[in-house]
C-alpha cells in the first residue's frame, strides 16, 4: 500500500479544526487511531479513548502531541454508563468542552446463526450500538450547555457515527455486527433530526474493508485477497487514512451543510459489483 501512502501524505489542512476538542472512542488501533492521529493533524486536541492496551494508546498520544496539539488517554468501556459519564466529565474538566465526537469503537465476534451464542449477540450489540447511544448523549449534552462558539465552528458540535457498508449490506454469520451497524444507521438519522434544531450536525461514516486487525483474515493471504477485491470496484482494500480523511473533513466546517448522512468510504463496495457482469 505504500501507493495509497504517498497519495494521502499530508493531504489534511493544518489548520482546519483548529482550536476545537475531539473524543475519539476505540482509538488505540486500526480506524480509531488513524482518525485520532488525522484530527490531530488538522490542529484539533483529542482525547484517545481505549478500553484495552494502555501503551497503543499512549503512543497515539504521543504521535498527536508530536503536531503542538494536546491529546491525552482515558480508559472507559464505552457500553458502561458510569464510565462514559466518567470519560466526558473528566474532558470538559481537563480539555474545557467537546466539539467533535466521533464514535468509533466498535467489535466483531462472529458466528454461524445457530452457534451464535445470546453473549455474542450481547456484546457486540453493547459496545458497537448502546456504546455509541451513550457517548452520543453525553456528549449532546454538552453541546447543548456551551452552544455554538462561532469562534471555534459554526455548529454546537458535531457526532461522527462509524457504520459499516454492512448497515446496508446483509452479511451472513455476522447477525450481530450488521444488526449493530443497521442499528446506527438509524439512530444517526433520529438523532441528526432530532438535534438539528439545536445546531448539532450528525452523520455516518461507513467504510468498506480497509485493512486493519478486525478484519486481517480477509486480506492477509493473497486467496483471501484476491476474493476480497472482487468485492471492491476501486480494487484496492482501504486504508485507516481513507477513513480518518473523511471524518477531518465531517467535522469541519467544509461540510457546515451535511446534516444526518452516511458517507460510504468503501471503493465501491455499496455499488452491487456481482452486477457489473451479471443480472
Ligand atoms: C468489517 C470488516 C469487513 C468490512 C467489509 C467492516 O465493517 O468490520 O471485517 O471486512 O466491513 O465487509
Amino acid at each position: 500500500m505504500a501507493s495509497t501512502a504517498a497519495v494521502t501524505q499530508g493531504v489534511i489542512p493544518v489548520e482546519l479544526l483548529k482550536g476545537q476538542k475531539a473524543l475519539v472512542t476505540g482509538a488505540n488501533s486500526g480506524i480509531g487511531k488513524a482518525t485520532a492521529i488525522g484530527l490531530g493533524r488538522a490542529g484539533a486536541d483529542v482525547v484517545v479513548n481505549y478500553v484495552s492496551g494502555r501503551d497503543a494508546a499512549e503512543e497515539v498520544v504521543k504521535e498527536i502531541t508530536s503536531f503542538g496539539v494536546r491529546a491525552a488517554a482515558y480508559e472507559a468501556d464505552v457500553s458502561q454508563e458510569d464510565q462514559v459519564t466518567a470519560v466526558m466529565d473528566r474532558m470538559v474538566q481537563e480539555f474545557g468542552t467537546i466539539d467533535i465526537l466521533v464514535a468509533n469503537a466498535g467489535m466483531q465476534r462472529d458466528a454461524p446463526f445457530t452457534e451464535m451464542a445470546l453473549e455474542q449477540w450481547q456484546k457486540v450489540l453493547d459496545v458497537n450500538l448502546t456504546g455509541q447511544f451513550l457517548c452520543a448523549r453525553e456528549a449532546t449534552k454538552e453541546f447543548r450547555r456551551r452552544g455554538v462558539v462561532p469562534a471555534v465552528s459554526s455548529s454546537a458540535g458535531k457526532i461522527i457515527c462509524m457504520s459499516s457498508v454492512h448497515q446496508l449490506i446483509p452479511w451472513s454469520g455476522h447477525v450481530n455486527y450488521a444488526s449493530s451497524k443497521g442499528g446506527v444507521q438509524m439512530m444517526m438519522a433520529t438523532l441528526a433530526q432530532e438535534l438539528a434544531p439545536h445546531k448539532i450536525r450528525v452523520n455516518a461514516v461507513a467504510p468498506g474493508a480497509i485493512r486493519t486487525p478486525i478484519n486481517r483474515g480477509a486480506w492477509e493471504t493473497p486467496e483471501a485477497r484476491e476474493e476480497l477485491l472482487r468485492l471492491i470496484p476501486y480494487n484496492r482494500i482501504g486504508d485507516p487514512q481513507d477513513i480518518a480523511h473523511a471524518v477531518v473533513a465531517l467535522a469541519s466546517d467544509l461540510m457546515d451543510y451535511v446534516v444526518g448522512t452516511t458517507l460510504y468510504v468503501d471503493g465501491g463496495m455499496t455499488l452491487f459489483p456481482g452486477f457489473a457482469t451479471g443480472g
